[in-house]
């Protein structure tokens, strides 16, 4: 079972009095959760946070505590060396703010170095080793949250991720199996064999990974902030693991590096309030296109195949703007009023026949390889109702590949996500043009798409991985909440997925059953169901009628672990 309360769990004393709340009378709602929610895609992460909480931190220090320890237990997916979206809600103030951690471009890194001889994209270039990765930005989004959010020093909030840098942890199937994926891009690096072969040979499941280079390197941090990281021996030994593995950072770009806050994207769809990721994130924008086109129709009231013909062809629409228009809003005009108006959708759904699918573009579109495990998700609500939804990635499997030696830092691969060449589909199959051309300092399009979500009575955080796929699995996640579904439910549902090009809805096996596949086809849309499932989804929930927490935790991923941890005394009947 993924999604486990703990009755009771904790003094009463460690979350403050007011978690003790009676329950709310009918018809109203309560102020303050009865106790804190978190959901990761790694148990160890979920109780480095709730370590956290019960130390007396927030929601944003035990963001900062299971985004350290997924960086350690998840280097399949994000670390120190990447990049990451956190979408925080204070409860006393209101505020909403939106950190953007996302690496950006070194000056080195033109597009022209991307191209081979014959002009066409050098895909080792841009996905293995140093020139794909950007300047990373996860480890001043920690120093940030923590400094301007969080209650505790990141001696305390950083230290259960030091412990299992420094202890390790088992091995498991996921980063096994995304090892053997990875495996000779890894090995050309001596930092990165360092870390991850023992003996020479590599990380097989039940063996102990540790990462006492990681643990020092995390320690600095702890102890000197931004600078620990960006500048002095970490900064040092970064510029010249990049530098003889080929690649070209300088100490200018790394201690130039800036956290950005920007105000979220908010809109409404039938009853809820969803506030999400603004650019250099295409997520909020994609997902507010969709849900502006699809608000006109009662989707309940349709049967499968019809509504699944709409949401594609919402989800084709939405995707190809992301290809033509979003990029860095720092670096580029983006038309957002344009994009999220509902005019401008309406003119969208005009368009949709209601029975035959719209032939996406006749560009040539690559097949997209599926790589579903990199970047994570996290959620998280605390005692006082404060929310952290975090996105966090290394971009594909293991990122770069490279470990800079004496440093524990896998190094992101990040730059694929520009578009290096125009017109050229990426690992995820998704093009891009000038919008989104590479250009130094500038931070590279992503689909992370942390999420916050309210009605009259319930509060949501929702989020995912999965490179392009991100926006839709929210996208369903929270129509999944709006049809009544329960939190573990809603990260089960299986999931469709059309990203414009290529032109072929994914379908999860049990997405679609026969009747409306063939439904589906008729109407001349290609299904591909051959796909295995995809998507890592985290999702808490706090329902403030009930006065009730609730997580769920992706089940296609076995180490995750949704949990609600209550004070003793909100557990007596
Ligand atoms: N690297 C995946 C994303 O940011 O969308």
């Amino acid at each position: 079972m993924k999604t486990r309360s703990l009755l009771p769990v904790v003094l009463a004393l460690l979350f403050g009095s007011h978690a003790l709340a009676a329950q709310p009378a009918a018809g109203v709602v309560a102020a303050h959760p009865p106790g804190a929610a978190i959901a990761s895609a790694h148990a160890l992460a979920t109780e480095a946070g709730f370590e956290v909480l019960r130390q007396g931190g927030n929601a944003f220090d035990a963001a900062v505590a299971v985004s350290a320890a997924l960086s350690v237990v998840e280097p399949i997916s994000s670390g120190i060396g990447g990049g990451g979206f956190f979408l925080l809600h204070d409860a006393r103030s209101g505020k909403r703010v939106f950190v953007d951690a996302r690496e950006v471009a070194p000056a080195a890194a033109t597009a022209a170095v991307f191209l081979d001889a014959d002009g066409e994209l050098d895909r080792d270039r841009a996905q293995n080793g140093p020139w794909s990765a950007g300047i990373p930005g996860l480890p001043a989004g920690l120093v940030h949250v923590s400094r301007n959010y969080g209650r505790l020093p990141l001696s305390v909030t950083l230290a259960p991720a030091i412990r299992l840098a420094r202890e390790g942890f088992p091995v498991y199937e996921r980063l096994e199996r995304g090892y053997g994926t990875r495996r000779e891009v890894m090995e050309r690096y001596p930092g990165t064999r360092a870390v991850f072969l023992v003996d020479g040979k590599p990380p097989k499941v039940g063996d102990i990974l540790r990462q006492t280079d990681l643990a020092r390197t995390l320690e600095l941090l702890a102890r000197d902030g931004f600078d620990g990281f960006y500048r002095g021996e970490v900064a040092r030994k970064l510029l010249k693991g990049v530098k003889d593995e080929g690649g070209q950072w300088t100490a200018r770009e790394l201690a130039g590096y800036r956290v950005v806050e920007r105000e979220p994207l908010s809109f409404d769809y039938r009853g809820l309030r969803i506030t999400t990721a603004p650019p250099p994130s295409s997520g909020g924008v994609a997902m507010e296109q969709i849900f502006n086109i699809i608000g006109a129709w009662d989707l309940a009231r349709l049967d499968d195949a019809q509504r699944t013909h709409l949401l594609v062809e919402a989800m084709r629409r939405a995707y190809r703007d992301r290809t033509m228009y979003l990029g860095d809003p720092d670096f580029v005009t983006i038309p957002l009023a344009r994009l999220t108006s509902r005019d401008y959708a309406a003119g969208l759904r005009a368009g949709i026949h209601p029975q035959r699918a719209t032939p996406s573009d006749l560009l040539p579109a690559l097949p997209a390889p599926l790589e579903d495990e990199e970047t994570t998700h996290f959620s998280i609500i605390d005692a006082e109702g404060n929310v952290a939804s975090t996105t966090q990635t290394v971009n594909l499997l293991y990122g770069s590949g490279l470990v800079v030696p004496g440093t524990g830092v896998l190094l992101n691969n990040e730059m694929d996500d520009f578009a290096l060449r125009p017109a050229t589909p990426n690992a995820f199959g998704v093009m891009g043009y000038a919008a989104n051309a590479p250009a130094a300092g500038k931070r590279m399009l992503s689909s992370m798409t942390p999420t916050l979500v309210e009605s009259s009575d319930k509060v949501i955080a929702i989020g995912a991985p999965g490179g392009s796929r991100i926006i839709t699995q929210v996208l369903l996640g929270i129509l999944s909440y709006a049809e009544g579904l329960d939190a573990q439910a809603v990260a089960a549902r299986p999931r469709i997925h059309h990203q414009w090009m290529p032109d072929v809805i994914s379908a999860e096996a049990d997405a679609l059953d026969a009747a409306t596949m063939t439904a589906l086809q008729k109407m001349g849309h290609t299904v591909n169901t051959a796909e295995r499932p995809w998507g890592n989804l985290q999702t808490v929930m706090w329902d403030r009628k009930a006065n009730a927490l609730s997580g769920g935790s992706d089940p296609r991923n076995p180490v995750g672990e949704a949990r609600v941890e209550l004070p003793p005394a909100a557990a007596q009947p």
